[in-house]
């Protein structure tokens, strides 16, 4: 069992790419298993940011391979613009990236036809990244997708062209007006691009490699509660974001699957539309985005901000079979004077521990509060150094969930990151 997973609990943005970069040592692969372009993974060292969209957060470790597996949806235009954000050697790069064939491919009709669906949704918008992630899944489940391995055909350019026709056509029921040349133009230059890396059918590699005793990480994109089938439809993404994403995602069974890491904040948030129960609408909530610095990371939008909720978290232990869960922004908490937690919800004024079938239902989340600390811990180095009231709330959410905190990150920087012995 040497491929472990490390996904995301809430919606988004827990710190995923900070964590999996610091994990990256001990493994041989980090490989993606889905989303794309929507996803803005972040991660620190050496006092330089840096945020990534498709390629795996193991990139910055020269010896490890990193793989996008079949169930990304890939931009080449994007693709090309973060390699050479990257700023290392096209040779070097492609030593350790490597792409599958199986990958659907985003065209850049798909962009113009998530703007469009967007826009006729009048006041119920998804608040989607717009980067052509819900109309690229479409098409692959609806069997009209373009995938990788499709660039290496001979004619390319004219399959291109029937599959760019079909959505023109969908988009003249549309008053939509857009222009795809200039953005045509970066495509197809990051479709050659493409063609310099290794190309394969990932699924041997990784499970060849697996075999031969190589430990492999797969890495989750966006979170549990914005999963196509769990998430708060329809205000979700259109992936499979939970363990068994990584499954499909990457051709791997899941007799193979070793640890299952959840990664959560230490509070929540939310990019976008869809309910979201512990939100903060008030000062509270606003300085949590200040010193969380809650602004998306490939928007740019600010984060909806709010109280840790336990059963959100409860229900993303249950259905990833989380062996592992890791705290992420406890720095951010130093200096509340309590700090609350939410327990169960109250919906239509019943108590529940469930999460709602309908978006639409009214939750009122109960909350436990919880006494909070002073002390700035993005220094400390030792879990048993950390304030005592840090502790009592680790201890209250692994009472709660039956799962073990076993690493708690008090800041941005890949050094910043405890892991409990
Ligand atoms: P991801 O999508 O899950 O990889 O998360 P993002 O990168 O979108 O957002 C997480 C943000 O929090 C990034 O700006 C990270 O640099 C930052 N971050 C990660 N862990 C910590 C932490 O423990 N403390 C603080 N203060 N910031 C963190
Ligand atoms: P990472 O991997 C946070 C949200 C969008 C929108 C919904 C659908 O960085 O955690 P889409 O573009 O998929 O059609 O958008 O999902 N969303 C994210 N929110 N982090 C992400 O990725 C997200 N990817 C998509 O804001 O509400
Ligand atoms: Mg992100």
């Amino acid at each position: 069992m040497n491929i472990d997973i490390l996904l995301g609990l809430q919606w988004g943005d827990e710190g995923k790419g900070k964590i999996v970069d610091a994990l990256s040592p001990g493994y041989d692969i980090i490989a993606r298993f889905q989303g794309g372009p929507n996803a803005g993974h972040s991660l620190e060292f050496n006092n330089v940011k840096h945020v990534l969209h498709l390629i795996p957060s193991g990139i910055f470790h020269p010896d490890k391979l990193n793989v996008i597996g079949n169930g990304v949806v890939i931009d080449p235009a994007v693709f090309m613009k973060e390699i050479f954000e990257l700023g290392s050697p096209i040779e070097e790069l492609t030593r350790r990236l490597i792409i599958s064939t199986r990958a659907n491919l985003i065209m850049p009709s798909h962009r113009i036809l998530d703007a469009a669906y967007e826009s006729s949704k009048g006041n119920s918008k998804i608040g989607s990244t717009l980067k052509g992630i819900g109309p690229a899944y479409t098409d692959k489940t609806g069997r009209n997708g373009l995938r990788v391995g499709d660039i290496f055909h001979p004619d390319f350019a004219s399959i291109y062209q029937s599959h760019l026709e079909n959505h023109l056509s969908i988009l003249k029921s549309y008053n939509f007006s857009f222009d795809l040349k200039e953005y045509e133009k970066d495509w197809f230059e990051g479709v050659e691009l493409i063609k310099r890396f290794r190309v394969e059918n990932t699924e041997y590699l990784i499970n060849n490699m697996a075999g031969q005793g190589k430990k492999v990480l797969a890495e989750g994109a966006q979170g549990t509660m914005l999963d196509v089938d769990f998430g708060s439809y329809p205000f979700v993404t259109s992936s499979s974001t939970i363990s068994a994403g990584a499954c499909t995602g990457l051709g791997i069974s899941p007799k193979a699957i070793g640890e299952i890491y959840g990664i959560f904040k230490a509070y929540s948030t939310r990019v976008g539309s869809g309910p979201f129960p512990t939100e903060l609408c008030d000062q509270t909530g606003a300085a949590l985005r200040n010193i969380g610095h809650e602004f998306g990371s490939t928007t740019g939008r600010p984060r909806r901000c709010g109280w840790l909720d336990l059963p959100a978290l409860k229900y993303s232990i249950m259905i990833n079979g989380i062996t592992q869960l890791f705290m992420t922004k406890a720095d951010v908490l130093s200096g509340f004077k309590t700090i609350k937690v939410c327990t169960s919800y109250l919906v239509h004024g019943e108590e529940c521990y469930e999460i709602p079938f309908s978006s639409n239902f009214e939750i009122v989340p109960v909350y436990s509060e919880l006494e909070g600390w002073d002390e700035d811990i993005s220094s400390v180095k030792e879990y048993d150094l950390l304030p005592k009231a840090l502790k009592n709330f680790i201890e209250f959410i692994e009472n709660s969930t039956g799962v073990p905190v076993t690493m708690i990150s008090v800041g941005p920087d890949r050094e910043e990151t405890i892991f409990r012995k």
